[in-house]
């Protein structure tokens, strides 16, 4: 039964392969993708990575395997390409914390502050902000507003509250979370730091375990190394590093990837719960149709993608 899967699969994949060829088009995935969604991929990466790849490609089509954010900050960066979404309930429960209304009231509130909008949001609210970063690159935006000003930090708490404490700066910031993200707790993780005392334990700064882990890191009470990272910061800190085995606390996706990428070492997921139920929405049977139908377009109103774009490139131009 598992053969005559994989050489259906392996089927699909061909076909996908052939089809993007005659198509000209490029398939991003990200680093929480299905594996077979990433082994057919061009391009696999974090939110930062894919965005960088979708602006430089020179394909005409951008098959996008990730949720739905990701496929329209490709959009509003290749407006003249078509940007295909396998499946439109490829979502993400972050970004859903806010809105662009929302976050017109905030800022009233604030007059003069600067807005720092994490890319997990949608196109409406990174219209309304001025700058945008991803998890690898948050510290760097923050550093690169004058310490005058304000900050509105969104949507993500933990990923604030991290960047609060490694920049020393006070931030304000949106009570958003993931729920894949917030519903890894520190007793998980110390659980496995028990059963695993040699490993190096890598973090994804979403995590609901952030910002207790840095507290408990700075008192000395968390045993061993460990390293907050995006989830391709976690692929290549893994890669480089002397140690052989690691906790890695974020989506559980990315732990295929890691064990291609050093097959040597031993991953071990924090939470074997932590799966983002929007980032399996893509199968490779979806990656298929939408190549054949030419579907799911996203598309972004060039009024909202012109504002959009001011915030994605400042931070693409510190990246
Ligand atoms: P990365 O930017 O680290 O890939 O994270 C994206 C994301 O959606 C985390 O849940
Ligand atoms: Fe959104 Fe969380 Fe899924 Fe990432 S893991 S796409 S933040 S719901």
């Amino acid at each position: 039964m598992a053969t005559a899967v994989s050489s259906a699969q392996s089927l699909t994949a061909e076909k996908i392969l052939q089809l993007k060829r005659q198509k000209n088009a490029v398939i991003l995935a990200h680093n929480y993708q299905l594996p077979e969604v990433q082994e057919i991929a061009d391009f696999v990466g974090d939110s930062l990575g894919l965005s960088q790849e979708a602006a430089r490609t020179q394909c005409e089509r951008i098959v996008f395997c990730g949720v739905h954010f990701m496929a329209e900050t490709a959009s509003i960066l290749c407006p003249q390409k078509k940007v295909l979404l396998p499946d439109l309930e490829a979502g993400c429960s972050l970004a859903d914390t806010v809105n662009a209304e929302q976050l017109r009231a905030w800022k009233a509130k604030n007059p003069g502050a600067v807005v720092v909008t994490y890319v997990n949001t949608t196109a409406e609210v990174k219209a309304e902000s001025d700058y945008c970063c991803t998890s690898s690159n948050a510290v760097k935006v923050v550093n690169a507003v004058p310490a005058d000003k304000e900050i509105l930090f969104l949507p993500d708490m933990y990923l604030g509250a991290y960047v609060q404490e490694i920049t020393g700066r006070k931030l304000n910031l949106w009570m958003g979370e993931c729920h894949v993200h917030a519903g890894i707790r520190p007793n998980q993780i110390a659980d496995m730091q028990r059963q695993h005392p040699k490993s190096e334990l890598l973090v994804h700064p979403e995590c609901g375990c952030t910002t207790s882990f840095l507290y408990y890191h700075a008192a000395g009470d968390v045993p061993g190394t460990m390293h907050f990272c995006s989830t391709e910061g976690m692929v290549r800190y893994a890669k480089q590093s002397p140690a052989n085995e690691f906790i890695v606390a974020t989506e559980t996706g990315i732990l295929d990837r890691m064990r291609k990428q050093a097959p040597e070492k031993k991953f071990y997921p924090a939470s074997e719960d932590a799966v983002c139920r929007f980032m399996k929405k893509i199968t490779i049977e979806k990656v298929l149709h939408s190549l054949e139908e030419d579907v799911y377009e996203i598309k972004v109103s060039p009024e909202i993608a012109a504002k959009a774009r001011l915030a994605i490139e400042r931070m693409l131009q510190l990246a």
